[in-house]
């Protein structure tokens, strides 16, 4: 079997329908003086998009075969990965529990009520609280027990554990496919929190266009602290597709500052940018602060040669209507 067969091989719904674009921000490029392309996968076709759904993709089909009834899983309080997994548990007819943390302690009842929570809501998982996801799978069976929950089946923050990550070994496949064939990009930026998107990719990639790295823009922690969550998921997926090298760890923590979930200027800017030139929509936890990390490095002339770069815009919009009174000053 080859990688691609290997892919093929492993069970999945379908809950994407087809691709997401990958196109040219011709605006930006202008702009910048570079040419950038973006993968949207903000616009995965469930629950306004993101991420996760390519994960999801693989969970929800092992969920299923396993006969879960109750999904349960973790994230923050305006958290995509939950507000994308209630969705698609709602459209199962599964119960969705969620555990949810308050990264920046946030008083604000946008904050606590609108935007990614609102929908969570709407989708109807019913959501406990935490002041922080400090050991999440330990919470995450102690709630089970508390509960008393029969048939449930945890999928973990962010839906990054090996499963979840292959969805974006698929997704490095569906890049090869898309980009216009005259181009080679010098890197792929993307967003790395709880790094399944990062190391699926870069296994992808490494196997499919391997001159090109994977840059991950970390969301809440430092280079030394988010590499051994992104090795950790290589070094599982290279036991699954039976891989003899894997590929380099790059990493840039400089533009998550002061903390997961608190917007920073930088972030708010790329937001604005990307807004008012291109009318996409980014979002102030994670792509924002990925975006700016990308236009930073442009600036600062460290990503070589001139070839053209891709964004991964893994979703997100729908936290903005909850950060709208948020900042630094006011939480
Ligand atoms: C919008 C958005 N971008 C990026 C990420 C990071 O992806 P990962 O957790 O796979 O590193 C997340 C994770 O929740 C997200 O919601």
């Amino acid at each position: 079997m080859n990688f691609q067969e290997k892919i093929s091989a492993i069970t999945k719904i379908d809950l994407l329908h087809g691709v997401t674009p990958l196109m040219k921000l011709h605006n930006i490029s202008e702009y910048l003086g570079r040419d950038i392309y973006i993968k949207r996968d903000d616009m995965t076709p469930l629950a306004m998009g993101g991420n996760k759904l390519r994960k999801l993709e693989y969970l929800f089909a092992d969920a299923l075969s396993k006969k879960a009834k109750v999904i349960v899983t973790a994230g923050a309080i305006q958290s995509n990965h939950v507000r994308q997994t209630a969705a698609i548990a709602a459209m199962y007819g599964l119960q969705c529990v969620a555990l949810l943390e308050n990264p920046i302690r946030s008083h604000n009842s946008l904050f606590l009520n609108n935007g990614n929570k609102l929908l969570t809501d709407l989708f109807n998982a019913d959501c406990y609280f935490c002041d922080e996801l400090t050991d999440p799978n330990t919470q995450l069976q102690e709630l089970i027990e508390k509960l008393n929950l029969q048939g449930s089946y945890i999928i973990p923050v962010g839906g990054s554990n090996v499963l979840g990550s292959i969805g974006y070994v698929n997704c490095a496949l569906e890049i090869v496919q898309q980009k216009p064939k005259e181009i080679e990009f010098a890197a792929v930026i993307v967003a790395s929190g709880s790094a399944g998107t990062h190391a699926g990719l870069a296994v992808g990639l490494q196997a499919f266009l391997p001159h090109t790295p994977v840059i991950g823009v970390t969301v809440s922690r430092t280079v030394e602290q988010q590499k051994p969550k992104v090795e950790y998921l290589l070094n599982q997926l290279a036991v699954q597709f039976n891989l003899s090298a894997l590929p380099e760890i790059k990493l840039w923590d400089q533009y998550f500052a002061p903390c997961y979930g608190m917007p920073n200027d930088k972030g708010q800017q790329a937001v604005e940018l990307l807004a008012r030139k291109e009318g996409i929509l980014l979002d102030p936890v994670y792509t924002g602060k990925a975006m700016a990390g990308l236009i930073d490095n442009i600036l600062k002339e460290t990503i070589g040669g001139n070839q053209p770069l891709l964004f991964i815009h893994t979703g997100g919009s729908p936290a903005m209507f909850a950060y709208s009174e948020i900042n630094v000053a006011n939480i």
